[in-house]
């Protein structure tokens, strides 16, 4: 399977929408007939042989209400140190520095259930919580991988209004040297179909785009892998999308330490039209002395890439964008995007937001507000999604976008 990733890498982008198709309908079927009647024997065994490789040892887990089994796995034998740049690799424990400039108001928005989100998986100490990885988890994941994941790169934004892949954005970037940055993400459930997604991430990255280094932190709803609902997720790569990484934990690269929130975990509630918002707070930053690129949820120094997983991205990076994106099938309506609302129809508790921007524009590691002007929008289908940015007087909202809009948007 590895070897297909990297054929289609190197395909012209009509070939690449055959092959989804015919893969995307393989999907299909297998989700219909439960049991996956659908993979030969020879596929379920290999995919058996990479879940043994995935899921370690347990030393305690927890079942989960939507059925996700998260075990407490020892953090020295996690799945990341099978990567061959990992081996005797010292574990970053804590962040070398605190940043400075993270603000951490309260507000109707942040996650009333986080203590109760905190307080229900709790692993022993020396162990980690990791969701086990399913079959179903190797399939979806093998397909959203091999069609590149193409969040904005440091290439301009596409204008010709569709690309490739039914990739669709709407955000905002900055382009210039970063080691980090940090947002409040407000959270929807927005409609998607099977095969299709809709996440809002922040994504930092540097390099040209066959090579491009990426790490990106947000949520994201995806009715295979996800049937229940918004996600914190995480991706990597370290090519360009070709060989190199993954969603959360799926392959060896992002070292757990935190041993309570783990990659993959169910967000909710999610917020309603005109109702209750909630968000999350997520910040990515370069270790100073490490390299390591660390990522925190709220509070909550979660874990980090490990700077041997980068090659461009081992000395800062010059791209972070805070972005919508939806991916379908070329010949299907788009999902809806944030709240299914556009910016124009109005803002808070209307379209999605993204507030507290902030960036690390140097290594004296402080978390500044961008200007207005530093912050390049994109949308590359305005019409089916769109964004506005703007800077608020009040610091707890500080630089902000509203994004989104109800896709149904068909281009065939
Ligand atoms: C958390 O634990 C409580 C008490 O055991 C339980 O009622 C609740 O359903 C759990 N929540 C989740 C999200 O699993
Ligand atoms: C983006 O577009 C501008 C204007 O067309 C061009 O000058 C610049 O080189 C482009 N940047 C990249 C990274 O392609
Ligand atoms: C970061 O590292 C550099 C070089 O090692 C050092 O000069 C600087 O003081 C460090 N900054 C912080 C905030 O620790
Ligand atoms: C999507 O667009 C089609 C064709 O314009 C329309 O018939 C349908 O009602 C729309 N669906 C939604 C959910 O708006």
């Amino acid at each position: 399977m590895q070897t297909d990733f990297v054929t289609m890498a190197g395909l012209d982008p009509k070939h690449i929408t055959v092959i989804l198709l015919a893969t995307f309908s393989v999907i299909l079927c297998a989700e219909a007939v439960p049991g996956w009647e659908k993979l030969s024997k020879e596929e379920e065994l290999d995919l058996d042989r990479q879940l043994k490789l995935i899921n370690k040892p347990a030393i305690k887990s927890f079942q989960t209400e939507d059925g996700d089994v998260i075990d407490c796995v020892d953090i020295y034998k996690q799945h990341a140190f099978d990567h061959p740049m990992l081996k005797n690799h010292k574990i970053q424990m804590k962040p070398t520095t605190i940043p400075k400039g993270i603000r951490n108001h309260e507000s109707e928005t942040t996650y009333k259930s986080l203590q109760y989100m905190l307080g229900n998986i709790s692993c022993p100490q020396g162990s980690v919580p990791i969701k086990r990885a399913t079959r179903k988890d190797l399939i979806m994941a093998r397909h959203i991988k091999s069609i590149g994941f193409n969040h904005p790169t440091n290439t301009n934004a596409s204008t010709s209004g569709i690309d490739e892949g039914g990739h669709h954005y709407a955000g905002v970037a900055y382009r210039a040297f970063v080691v980090g940055g940090r947002a409040n993400i407000n959270v929807w459930n927005p409609s998607v179909k099977v095969n299709q997604f809709s996440i809002a991430s922040m994504s930092i990255s540097k390099g040209p785009k066959q090579q491009m280094n990426n790490v990106q932190v947000g949520w994201g709803v995806n009715k295979a892998l996800y049937p229940d609902g918004s996600r914190l997720y995480t991706y990597w790569t370290g090519d360009g999308y070709q060989k190199t990484g993954c969603f959360n934990t799926l392959c060896p690269g992002f070292v757990q330490v935190s041993t309570k929130i783990h990659l993959g975990l169910n967000l909710r509630p999610v917020s309603t039209y005109k109702g209750s918002q909630f968000h999350i707070a997520v910040s990515i930053q370069q270790d100073n002395s490490t390299g390591n690129w660390l990522l925190t949820f709220f509070n909550e120094y979660v874990g980090y890439w490990p700077k041997a997983l980068f090659t461009t991205m081992a000395d800062g990076a010059d791209y972070i964008s805070w972005a919508g994106s939806t991916y379908s099938i070329i010949t299907d309506p788009t999902p809806t995007m944030g709240s299914g609302h556009f910016p124009k129809e109005g803002g808070y508790g209307i379209s999605a937001f993204v507030n507290s921007i902030q960036i690390m524009p140097n290594r004296f590691y402080k978390f500044v507000s961008p200007l207005y002007y530093v912050l390049d929008t994109f949308a590359d289908v305005p019409q089916c999604y769109d964004v506005i940015k703007n800077v608020a007087k009040d610091p707890n909202w500080g630089a902000y976008i509203f994004f989104g809009g109800p896709g149904n948007c068909t281009f065939q």
